[in-house]
């Protein structure tokens, strides 16, 4: 008997990608998927290991690009309270295989490199997912710049995010508009945090004026308008700099949604993404009893349950190439660094603007998304998984199922004929956050098998998280792949200012 023939098999699964839904079994081997064969034929086959799916989904596991873990405090008070292992683990937990995180540049570091180093020495041994980082860049003076070069060339980070609103990180447009520059010269692909900062601190202190500091008002605080605005000249700037790709993050607003989609219309390189909190929270979300709204306090802040319907269109026609959580989590009953924080004798309620602002969500977006119903299975992996990796250069390596390309990492649903009735509680997750935004809500399905590069890393009935800390590697990502986005830059050619 000489050695088996594949490290792992899954048979009897009912296979999802972005392009197909088909009954196949899938072999593995060297972390890598090597083999994909007709259903059941590798029942019987030489492997070390074999997972009967009995027909439920096989979806290639999750990419979450937008995911806060171990930042400093830059978004005013209150610091995540998950760190690089923690964070990863409710990963795996939720079926998500891959991140890419931040590495924070603050204001007053004039280095990218060392902002990402920095995010190095924390995640590095740590992670149980594979991981990424896109520069989050606060300050782009002529140092930054000038290292966007090696970012690419030789750092694998493909990938940056600035911000218009945070007192801390906010960009003013001539800062955005040298930062789309230099990005379209290294092919960096640019997320951008689309909100008025200025507005936002006007009616701030509008409200506060007023005496109004309830949770609540975090959201009459940015109104749609405010982000529509900033999405608006997002995009007004990006078609300065000869049309430069772009992605708007983290997307709440009809009124923004259809400024994006009529940028799209007209052959614009403008991309966008959505979370669950702006598909399953609403602004009524954040008037709870006391302070309870606090832990749906993001931004931009849930709207109402007409908006959600239009980010739902959006997702299902194209409008919406990705889907991540955006977590970004803090604790709820933490005074000293999490939600906590504004509540003293004056302000009983808090002080909303002092409320950090952001949610967990890296283990439920899957389930709660696959559970909806509300997007045919190929649209959910190419939104969660396919186009996410192609967005940030992790294509074909990450988001599918190619023999001798992908590697192995997938998720094992639960058949239909045996859905685990799932009622989401806190306790249940594997963060270190202290609460979930969707205590109390069912979910018809959840991972029941999470697997990276090859190995069982979830294994819900028996073991719960059985990935090892550390196993996660980090992937120095190519150049985005999605729509061809930077063939078009070549064809376009360089920014030209005499072409104004
Ligand atoms: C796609 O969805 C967006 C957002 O809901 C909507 O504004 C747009 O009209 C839709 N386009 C088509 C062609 O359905
Ligand atoms: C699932 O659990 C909820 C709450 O415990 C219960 O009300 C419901 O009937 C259960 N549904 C099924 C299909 O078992």
């Amino acid at each position: 008997m000489g050695e088996p023939l594949f490290d792992l098999v899954i048979t009897n699964g009912i296979c999802v990608t972005a392009a197909d839904v088909a009954r196949y079994d899938v072999a593995i081997k060297d972390e890598k998927i090597v083999l994909l064969a007709a259903s059941g034929s590798l029942a019987g086959v030489s492997t070390k290991q074999i997972i009967d799916a009995e027909g439920g989904y096989v979806t290639p596991g999750g990419v979450d690009c937008h995911v806060h873990l171990e930042e400093p405090a830059l978004f005013g008070r209150g610091t995540s309270s998950d760190t690089f292992e923690t964070g990863t683990r409710s990963a795996v937990a939720g079926g998500c295989t891959t991140i890419v995180a931040f590495a924070p540049q603050p204001k007053d570091q004039p280095s990218l490199l060392r902002a990402l180093e920095l995010a190095h020495e924390k995640a590095h041994d740590n992670c149980f997912c594979d991981y990424g980082f896109h520069l989050l860049v606060g300050n782009p003076g002529e140092q930054a710049l000038s290292e966007f070069a090696a970012l690419t060339e030789k750092e694998g980070v493909t990938s940056l995010k600035i911000y218009m609103t945070y007192t801390a990180l906010q960009l003013r447009d001539g800062e955005i508009l040298s930062v789309l520059a230099e990005a379209r010269r290294h092919r960096i692909f640019t997320m951008i945090h689309a909100e008025n900062g200025d507005v936002l601190n006007w009616l701030t202190d509008q409200l506060e004026s007023k005496k109004l500091f309830a949770p609540k008002y975090h959201s009459h605080s940015r109104p749609p308008t405010l982000e529509a605005e900033a999405t608006n000249r997002a995009i007004a700037l990006s078609s300065l700099i000869s049309n430069t790709p772009i992605l708007l993050v983290h997307v709440s607003d009809p009124g923004a949604t259809r400024r994006i989609r009529e940028a799209q219309s007209n052959g614009q390189p403008i991309y966008a993404e959505t979370c669950p909190q702006y598909l399953f929270l609403t602004r009524d979300d954040l008037d709870k009893p006391g302070f309870e709204g606090a832990k749906c306090v993001c931004a931009p802040p849930p709207r109402d349950r007409a908006s959600q319907e239009v980010i739902w269109t959006g997702l299902r026609n194209g409008t919406f190439s990705v889907l991540s959580s955006d977590h970004c989590p803090f604790n709820y009953d933490d005074a000293e660094h999490g939600k906590k924080t504004p509540i003293d004798d004056d302000h009983p309620v808090g002080r909303f603007r002092e409320i950090p602002n952001g949610i967990p969500g890296i283990e439920t977006r899957l389930p709660l998304v696959f559970s909806s119903g509300k997007l045919p299975l190929t649209k959910f992996v190419e939104v969660t998984s396919t186009n996410p990796a192609k967005l940030y250069g992790l294509y074909p390596r990450k988001g599918s199922l190619i023999p001798g390309v992908s590697d192995a990492d997938l998720v094992v649903w639960y058949p239909d004929s045996d859905l685990p009735n799932v009622t989401l509680t806190n306790s249940m997750l594997h963060h270190a956050t202290d609460y979930t935004p969707y205590e109390g809500r069912r979910v018809r399905n959840w991972p029941r098998y999470t697997i990276l590069r090859g190995r069982v890393v979830w294994d819900r009935e028996t073991g719960g998280v059985v990935g090892g800390k550390g196993y996660g590697q980090f992937l120095k990502r190519g150049h985005s792949t999605l729509d061809g986005m930077w063939e078009a830059v070549e064809e376009e050619g360089e920014f030209d200012i005499t072409r104004l």
